[in-house]
């Protein structure tokens, strides 16, 4: 069985993007591919955080996780730092990363155009955490949104050039990103991703937000005056958008279908079709979610994930500080 491997950082609470981007791929391949799905805490200290809100997160996190569906029994569930090695290899990667190519990666360019002040060395570096986070455990595929698809790029170019040069140590993984939802945009402005660093706003809906408040975003959702169901992102992003959403709620039903379905019809309409869906997925989640918080199965999801994790984990680092000779005794 072929191996797949991704996380989320939650530097705040998770999302619909992130929900339909990754976490609902995580548990559509978890039956086909032998699954790794990890919470990055690392990552999450890459920007200023509250701890009582880091922790919660990362609780929640965990919760959602099982909460959408992953089987503990069938993918392995762990958190970031559980495993030692990925700051080990982190560090390693990070020695084998040149800053040119760091230089290129968007999230940090992004936040440095913006001017924000003390950017940490951590979210320079992140890209090569993010390369160890991968290599450590040998996957064919890595599922991603499309934000992430130039990280897992360069962690092939990593794992190329550090086979090149030691011998074969690693597998080249290839980023999988879904053709429908690989960037959900924010519902007020659709040419911004939706993104959990927004803090509260209406243009993103939380896995965890209330239903009446989630429907109202839908419903507020930013369109245009076509007045006209239509796939088409350059000139209706808005709709596009919810379309994206719709289908990939209701088994990726192709846009030439929604578009049928809602001819002749106006965006109220949709919108409350949108909603609808929405509001079904997010009950869904938040009656499972509620159990698992009444349960012990976080403790022994992440303790079971981890036994399994540090052991594939510390024989790869073994591997690798053997091939580059930092090990004394052969
Ligand atoms: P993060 O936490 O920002 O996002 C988690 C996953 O959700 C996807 N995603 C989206 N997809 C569609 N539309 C959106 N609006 C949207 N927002 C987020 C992201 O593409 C991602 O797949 N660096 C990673 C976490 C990470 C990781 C890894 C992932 C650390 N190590 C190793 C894979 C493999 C991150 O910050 O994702």
């Amino acid at each position: 069985m072929k191996r797949m491997l991704s996380g989320i950082k939650p530097t705040g609470e998770l999302h619909l993007g992130s929900y339909i981007g990754a976490l609902k791929q995580f548990v559509k391949y978890q039956d086909d591919y032998e699954m790794f799905a990890f919470i990055a805490n690392l990552h999450c200290i890459t920007v200023p955080q509250e701890p009582e809100v880091l922790q919660k997160n990362l609780h929640d996190c965990v919760a959602l996780y099982l909460a959408c569906g992953l089987d503990p029994k069938k993918a392995t569930i762990f958190l970031q730092t559980d495993v030692p090695a990925h700051a080990t290899l982190g560090y390693i990667m990070c020695c084998h990363t040149y800053m040119g190519e760091l230089n290129r990666m968007t999230q940090f360019k992004d936040k440095q155009a913006k001017g924000e002040k003390n950017l940490s060395g951590g979210l320079y570096t992140y890209p090569a955490l993010m390369a160890a986070d991968i290599l450590l455990y040998d996957p064919s595929y890595v599922p991603v949104g499309e934000d992430q698809k130039q990280h897992v790029e360069l962690t092939r170019d990593i794992a190329q050039r550090m086979n090149n040069r030691y011998g074969d140590l690693f597998t080249v993984p290839e980023p999988l990103v879904g053709k429908v939802g690989a960037r959900i945009m924010s519902l007020t402005d659709p040419t911004k991703k939706m993104s959990k660093s927004d803090g509260i706003n209406k243009g993103c809906i939380y896995l965890l937000d209330d239903l009446k408040a989630a429907r109202k975003k839908v419903m507020g959702a930013v369109t245009d005056n076509l007045a006209h169901v239509h796939y088409d992102p350059e000139n209706q992003p808005g709709i596009s958008n919810l379309m994206q959403i719709y289908s990939s709620l209701n088994n990726d039903r192709p846009f030439d279908e929604i578009e049928k379905e809602f001819e002749g019809k106006g965006y109220g309409d949709f919108k409350c079709a949108v909603a609808d869906s929405v509001c079904e997925l997010l009950e869904s989640i938040q009656t499972k979610y509620n159990e698992i918080c009444n349960s012990d199965i976080i403790e022994k999801t992440l303790q079971q994930g981890a036994e399994k994790a540090n052991v594939i984990a510390n024989e790869k680092v073994k591997k690798v500080q053997k091939a580059i000779g930092m090990e004394i005794v052969k």
